[in-house]
């Protein structure tokens, strides 16, 4: 049976609090996490499959272009090579969330420099890649490229564009504004495990093993790169090393290894090198922001201006939407918001780790730093004196908002002393010393999501669906919803995840994840309870469970009988998405200290407070929040793409010159969670938290760095040179 639930208002607002198991929102430990760190959580690429042959990709060094031709003889000639592969669409790669159209055009097109043009199968690893460089590939090079993202063509995004009251206008008559341009660079998502597939037909059946955030939605990608019907594959990515962003949508791998497989009759791996995932997979665009922010003599904000200039490939249409969060999280009754486009020729550009908000929320919270400054308002003052009640675009409410209270519970945890502030009030030999705070900002997106509850005969339950745990704590998330709506401890639930052969979940990504997927499993759980109040004859309001049994009464597995119980949770966003704006909020506060003589900045400490609706797991959402906090120190303070000017290829490829914060970067770190039920968010109240931990730290960073030396820097990272040009000027 299925119990479908559409979200078009509020659920009742008591569900799930007040259980007899009690488990929901505890700390519990990954239910999978011995199985990670004793190695025998299998990802990928480790998977033991009889007679596999190995793919090693060629890359382009061409900018843009054809292929003119691949010279391979000396390849195939070469030990254990089994076959050099260079059809187009192999290298058909899904952006962001538009399915691979499978061009079957000949000769290739090279879009980008890095692209994988060719697939070189042998025996073993080392066979294939040494044969990948005898490869001698002619190109036809186009001329004309466009490398200066300051130079190219732009597009507007005319869905991104407000306008509303007059912002010019509001500007001239303020009492305080600013006006000023922030640039960040581009980022890479840099997951851990890199992109890898192992694929394998049986028939005109395809097995795929795969590093995928989205199954429900990858499947049909694949089914259209191979033009196949999606009933004839299975993709599986039970465990994930991480995404963010970066396996949103399928990538080369995944294609050419089925390509491969299916030319061949046998099992194909292919395993990308971190360069070519960092040189193919897609790139954060970097972006230029315009902040315009007016204000009257007590500092209200008047007029609210944020114009961005963001890049891709032509043809793509991803656009970072570094607006997302600027359209509600201030009252201003003039505003004017928009989006460019720019067109150049390095990889495609897509999502990263919080698309928008990582990026947008910074700039904007540098930009009121400056303000309040400029009106002689404290900071934390200045914002709660501009949250607005209603969407003051759409004038819609909101499902909750916890700005206001993360605000005070942020300011009173981490000691922020209110009143005016001066740069360069405190030194301790060679360093200044300094605080800076933000708002954070998320949006809040449920998504459709299927999940299978089973009880069993001796009374434990099993969940089922294609949802991946990218690192997040799915699995036990669902698995704690599970055992708090069946009176189950966690050792009587087992969740299975990550196989397109159950029922279709949200996929991770955006955030929506846990609220989506959980919606779906207390969907399941309820209508099992359903089942279990009418066997043991009681009224369903009056059912208590706890430890497999019925308080005071029979056990599960009794009431059971011997009979297998099962239901699909199917839980889909209804009205609420357009009666309603959704956001986790947040604020952040860091300490940092600034080297006088190197410009070096080292944070000291940071608090985040964050309101998301419902916790889930205290541990796993912390988590979350403490990995977003890292990443914000990495936007802050180190992560930058870098692109070679003459031909647009990247030039840091990989982790040791793509700096992603490390454990040394990060000090001390508090979270503090809001106790917050959001009945309008999801079934279960809760909010995603995924994303929320980045969106607007690095702009704490960078505001504690001016209040530290004096520094207004205008770019991210602010890396020792930047800082070092502006403490000597
Ligand atoms: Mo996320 S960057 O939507 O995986």
């Amino acid at each position: 049976m299925t119990a479908y639930f559409k979200q078009d208002g509020p659920v009742d607002g008591a569900a799930l609090d007040g259980m007899a198991q009690g488990v929901l929102g505890r700390p519990v430990p990954r239910i999978e996490g011995l199985a990670k760190v004793t190695g025998t959580a299998t990802y990928a690429a480790e998977y033991d499959v009889a007679n596999l042959a190995e793919g090693v990709f060629v890359t382009a060094t061409i900018t843009r272009g054809v292929v003119k031709s691949i010279a391979s003889e000396a390849a195939r000639a070469m030990p254990g090579v089994l076959a050099v592969i260079s059809e187009a669409r192999m290298t058909t790669r899904a952006a962001q969330g538009t399915a691979g159209e499978a061009p079957e055009q000949e000769p290739q097109r090279v879009s980008y420099w890095g692209q994988p043009i060719a697939l070189v199968v042998a025996e073993t690893f080392e066979q294939a890649r040494d044969a990948a460089k005898q490869l001698v590939v002619e190109y036809d090079a186009d001329t004309g490229v466009a490398l200066d993202p300051a130079t190219a063509t732009s597009e507007p995004q005319e869905d991104e564009a407000i306008d509303m009251g007059d912002l010019n206008a509001a500007m001239q008559a303020a009492t305080y504004s600013v006006d000023m341009t922030v640039e960040t660079e581009g980022h890479a998502s840099a997951a851990m495990e890199p992109h890898a597939a192992i694929a394998a037909w049986e028939g005109d059946k395809l097995t795929v093993h795969a590093s995928l955030q989205m199954l429900n939605y990858n499947i049909s990608e694949l089914a259209d790169a191979l033009d196949m019907d999606e009933t004839n594959i299975r993709l599986v990515s039970a465990y994930v090393g991480g995404g963010f962003g970066s396996k949103l949508g399928i990538s080369e791998d995944v294609v050419a290894a089925a390509l491969a497989s299916r030319e061949l009759g046998r099992p194909v791996r292919v395993v990308m090198s971190r360069q070519q995932v960092f040189q193919c997979i897609m790139r954060r665009s970097e972006t230029w922001q315009r902040l315009r922010l007016a204000c009257d003599a007590d500092g209200k904000l008047t007029g609210f201006g944020h114009q961005a200039r963001v890049s891709n490939l032509p043809g793509e249409t991803f656009a970072e939407p570094v607006l997302q969060s600027s359209h509600f999280l201030y009252a201003a009754p003039n505003r004017s918001l928009s989006m460019d486009l720019v067109r150049i020729h390095r990889m495609t550009a897509g999502s990263v780790r919080a698309p928008g908000e990582a990026v947008g929320m910074p700039a904007l919270e540098m930009a009121m730093d400056e303000l309040a400054e400029k009106a002689g308002i404290d900071p934390v003052a200045f914002r709660l004196r501009n949250i607005p009640d209603r969407d003051p675009e759409g004038n819609l409410p909101f499902t909750s908002h916890g700005l206001a209270e993360c605000l005070r519970q942020g300011a009173e945890a981490f000691g922020w002393e209110s009143g005016t502030r001066k740069p360069r009030h405190r030194r301790e030999g060679e360093w200044w010393i300094g605080t800076g705070m933000a708002s954070a900002a998320r949006v809040h997106n449920a998504s459709e999501a299927k999940a299978r509850v089973r009880l069993t005969a001796d009374g434990r339950a099993e969940v089922e669906t294609d949802m991946t745990d990218i690192g997040t704590g799915t699995y036990t998330i669902c698995a704690q919803i599970a055992g708090e709506m069946l009176g189950l401890p966690m050792d009587r639930v087992t969740v299975s995840l990550g196989d397109t052969d159950y029922p279709r979940g949200p996929g991770s990504g955006g955030s929506w994840g846990a609220p989506s997927i959980g919606s779906a499993v207390y969907l399941a759980c309820k209508a099992l309870r359903g089942q279990l109040a009418k066997r043991g004859n009681i009224d369903e309001a009056d059912l208590v469970l706890k430890d497999g049994a019925v308080e005071g009464g029979r056990s599960v597995a009794d009431l059971i009988g011997g009979e297998v119980l099962e239901e699909i949770g199917h839980y889909e966003p209804g009205t609420n998405e357009h009666d309603y704006t959704s956001s986790g909020f947040g604020a952040f506060f860091a300490e940092v200290r600034v080297n006088h003589w190197t410009g070096e900045t080292r944070v000291d400490r940071m608090t985040g407070a964050f309101g998301f609706g419902r916790v889930l797991n205290e541990k796993t959402a912390r988590s979350q929040c403490l990995g977003g906090i890292t990443w914000s120190i990495g936007t802050a303070l180190t992560e930058a793409l870098h692109f070679d000017p003459r031909d647009g290829h990247l030039a840091n490829p990989d982790l040791a010159e793509y700096h992603v914060p490390v454990h040394r970067d990060v000090r001390e770190v508090e979270v503090l969670m809001l106790q917050e039920r959001d009945p309008l968010a999801s079934a279960i109240q809760a909010k995603g938290i995924g994303e929320l931990g980045m969106c607007g730290g690095a702009g704490a960073i960078a505001n504690a760095i001016y209040n530290a030396c004096g520094v207004r820097l205008r770019q991210l990272p602010m890396t020792p040179d930047r800082v070092l040009a502006c403490l000597r000027d």
